[in-house]
């Protein structure tokens, strides 16, 4: 059987840790092969240096049997290798056509570009894949699972027959994962070779053949997907075995803490986005919003966090009203926020790891006196959290965020966010992109926040992780809440209903 590709004993070192340590990994033609492992284990890494991002500091590649050296990714392109990266690099404000040919373009003698004809090879491939979109829409107008799409097509554009997919289900609703799936299918079933990294166990088990496990930048297995189940994947990946399930006492809930009233926000568009939304959350109580992306759940955090203003409604923190309060206040209000955009929202990534973590606290004790920065305490406090949430990089405390993982990212946010003493705790997309061994703790530290009395308000895509973790269940749709729900009472099946804009019996 013929490899598409090989990277044979390659190794790669970044300040403070080496990456990849002589990975071997051989990935057969026409087949997906996954790539599992925990956060910072070196994935994206190995990844960017056969897309010629970076230089391995040993090893060699060979593509379809030929050594080469890829030391850039005009090179990678021209060897038929294609990457989606995790932030899609799309142009905005340019259409769905326009964003597949640039840097592409066939011109016409006359010097215009031959849009007409990538429109139709565009149609064409869309055809051959299933990969429906509009040529014309801009970027901006279309959704996150179709943006994926316009990425997808410029590879194919390129004429790529190796693709590179770097965690591409982290951002996309269970329609569009399975939506995904398929995609990839039909491009294996046309001969195209897959590299996938990605978490989800149940999707190595739909969408792979063979899965290379990698930990602390060294491979620790291949196996075929077949031969082993979801339970021996997780144990082979953090080296012990994982709880999917998580431990969730009854509680009866305090005082109410964040009330929100008629609040009506506008999207970015201008458009209606939340609808006169009206719901409360008490102390030790889990609220859980479900819904398909883009149903105003970003709009009703924005307003209630005050990232963006609101049309009219109030939200009440403790008793006060907070909805015309500046963002910097909305936080000392005692609200804590683990966002949705990390790298907008979350993290400055020219920081390092440890001023990221008193981002809100700078300025006040233990962290600082009379306005001079105690470095100390600083040190200690960034110590203890990356410690307890087990945030790994090359240089500990020092490492500036931008060189970090993108699951150490988000477990960075989370520690800093959870560890503050608010009343209120929101946090959407918690667990996107972390690790199951990650995503196994920060459930518990959830939970152990809401015994501790924390109202808590989350946003999830993952229907599994509004169900276990929430006490009630609000499902959003087109704007409204179609239904509460008590978690313990509801299931998979009712939730789904109400995410479709359907309708079911109230009983919470
Ligand atoms: N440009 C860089 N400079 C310094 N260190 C880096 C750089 N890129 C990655 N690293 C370090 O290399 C290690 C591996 O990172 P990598 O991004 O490959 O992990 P990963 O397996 O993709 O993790 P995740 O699942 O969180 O995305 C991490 O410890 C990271 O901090
Ligand atoms: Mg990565």
């Amino acid at each position: 059987m013929e490899y598409a590709i090989e990277m044979l004993n390659i190794t790669k070192e970044f300040p403070g840790i080496v990456a990849n340590d002589d990975v071997t990994i051989q990935v057969k033609k026409g087949t997906i092969h996954a790539l599992l492992g925990e956060n910072g284990a070196g994935k994206s890494t190995l990844m960017s240096i056969l897309f010629g991002m970076y230089q391995p500091n040993k090893g060699k590649i060979k593509v379809k049997g030929e050594e080469v050296v890829i030391n850039d990714p005009n090179v990678a392109t021209r060897l038929g290798i294609g990457m989606v990266h995790q932030h899609f690099k799309l142009v905005d404000i340019f259409t769905v056509t326009e964003n597949i040919v640039l840097g592409r373009e066939d011109k016409t003698k006359f010097g215009t570009i031959k849009l007409k004809d990538a429109a139709k090879k565009i149609k064409a491939l869309g055809e051959q894949y299933g990969l429906t979109v509009d040529p014309d829409a801009k970027i901006q107008d279309i959704t996150v699972g179709m943006q994926q799409r316009v990425e997808i097509l410029k590879m194919l554009y390129r004429d790529a027959d190796i693709l590179i997919f770097d965690e591409p289900t982290a951002v996309l609703t269970p329609q569009e994962i399975d939506e995904l799936i398929e995609i990839m299918h039909n491009l294996k079933n046309e001969g195209k070779t897959i590299i996938l990294i990605t978490h989800k166990l149940k999707e190595i088990k739909k969408a792979a053949d063979v899965c290379t496990v990698l930990r602390k930048g060294k491979v620790v297995d291949t196996v075929n997907v077949a031969d082993v189940d979801e339970h021996e994947m997780a144990k082979l990946m953090v080296g012990r075995d994982v709880e999917f399930e998580v431990d969730k006492k009854d509680i009866e809930p305090g005082d109410v803490v964040l009330e929100v009233k008629d609040l009506c926000v506008k999207n970015n568009r201008g458009l209606p986005a939340v609808k006169n939304l009206s719901f409360n959350i008490r102390k030790g109580e889990i609220l859980g919003i479900a819904g398909i992306d883009g149903n105003g759940q970003s709009e009703l955090i924005y307003g209630i966090t005050g990232l963006s203003k609101i049309d009219s409604g109030t939200v009440m923190l403790n008793g006060r009203d907070i909805t015309k309060l500046s963002i910097r206040k909305h936080y000392e209000a005692g609200l804590s926020h683990v966002p949705e955009d990390r790298h907008k929202h979350g993290l400055i990534l020219d920081f390092k790891l440890k001023e990221n973590y008193i981002v809100h606290s700078y300025d006040k004790a233990p962290f600082s006196n009379h306005g001079i920065l105690n470095m100390n305490e600083i040190d200690k406090y960034a110590e203890r959290l990356t410690e307890e949430f087990d945030v790994r990089s090359g240089q500990g405390i020092e490492t500036i965020a931008r060189s970090m993982s993108g699951g150490n990212q988000q477990k960075a946010i989370i520690a800093r966010e959870i560890d503050r003493s608010t009343d209120l705790l929101i946090v959407v997309q918690p667990t996107r992109g972390l690790d199951v061994g990650a995503i196994e703790y920060i459930h518990n530290r959830i939970i152990e926040e809401r015994n501790k009395g924390k109202a808590i308000l989350l946003v999830s895509f993952e229907l599994d992780e509004i169900l276990s973790l929430s006490d009630r269940i609000a499902v959003m749709f087109s704007g409204e809440i179609t239904g509460f729900k008590n978690a313990k009472e509801s299931n998979e099946h009712e939730i789904g209903i109400l995410m479709a804009g359907g309708h079911t019996e109230d009983h919470a």
